[in-house]
C-alpha cells in the first residue's frame, strides 16, 4: 500500500474534483476519481466527495463496497446545514462513526445534457421561485439562486477547513 490515506471523488461537470484537488493539495494526500484509483491503494482508508443526484451522494456506495471509506462528503447546489449533512447520513447508511459533510459546489446548466439538462431547467425554475419569495437570502442562498440563473460556483478552499482540521 503506498498511501494510507487516499482521496477518492466522483464528479459529474468538475465541481466535486475541484474540491478533491483543493483538498488533495491542502492535505498532501493523492486523489483519483472512482474507477481509476491504481491497485497500490487496495485496502487504503478513504475519503471520499461525491456529487449530490436527488439528495444521494453519487458513488458513496460503489466506493464504500472496496474502501474502508472513514470520511464522506457531499456537495450540492443547496445552501449548507448541519441538517443537510445528518440527512445525507439517514439516506446513505452511513454509519455513526464515519464523519459526514456537505458542501455547497456549483452549477452550470450548460454543461449538462439530455434528461439531466431538462429535469434541472425544472428544478432550477422551482428553486429560483422559492428563494424569489424570501424577503432576505444568505450569501449561500444568494449563490445558489445564482446558479439558477446561470453558471456559478462556491468552491473555495476556506469551505474545506473543517475537513483539513480534521486529517491534517
Ligand atoms: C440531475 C441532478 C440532480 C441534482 N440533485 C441535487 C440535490 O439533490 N441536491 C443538491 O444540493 N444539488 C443537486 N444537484 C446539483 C449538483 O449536485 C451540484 O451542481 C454539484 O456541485 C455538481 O458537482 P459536479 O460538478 O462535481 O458534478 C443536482 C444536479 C443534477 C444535474
Amino acid at each position: 500500500m503506498v498511501n494510507s490515506k487516499i482521496i477518492v471523488y466522483s464528479s459529474n461537470t468538475g465541481f466535486t474534483e475541484q474540491y478533491a484537488k483543493l483538498l488533495s493539495r491542502a492535505l498532501d494526500m493523492p486523489s483519483y476519481k472512482l474507477g481509476s484509483v491504481p491497485d497500490c491503494h487496495r485496502g487504503a482508508e478513504v475519503i471520499y466527495l461525491g456529487w449530490l443526484f436527488a439528495g444521494m451522494i453519487v458513488g458513496y456506495k460503489k466506493c464504500a463496497k472496496k474502501y474502508s471509506v472513514v470520511c464522506a462528503v457531499g456537495v450540492g447546489m443547496s445552501p449548507p446545514s448541519a441538517e443537510l449533512a445528518e440527512g445525507l447520513r439517514a439516506t446513505m447508511s452511513i454509519p455513526e462513526s464515519v464523519p459526514v459533510f456537505y458542501l455547497q459546489g456549483g452549477f452550470d446548466i450548460a454543461k449538462l445534457k439530455g434528461p439531466m439538462k431538462l429535469i434541472m431547467k425544472f428544478k432550477c425554475r422551482e428553486i429560483a421561485g422559492r428563494l424569489n419569495a424570501k424577503p432576505e437570502l444568505s450569501e449561500a442562498e444568494q449563490l445558489t439562486l445564482d446558479m439558477c440563473h446561470g453558471p456559478a460556483s462556491a468552491v473555495s478552499e476556506a469551505s474545506l477547513a473543517e475537513i483539513i482540521a480534521l486529517y491534517r
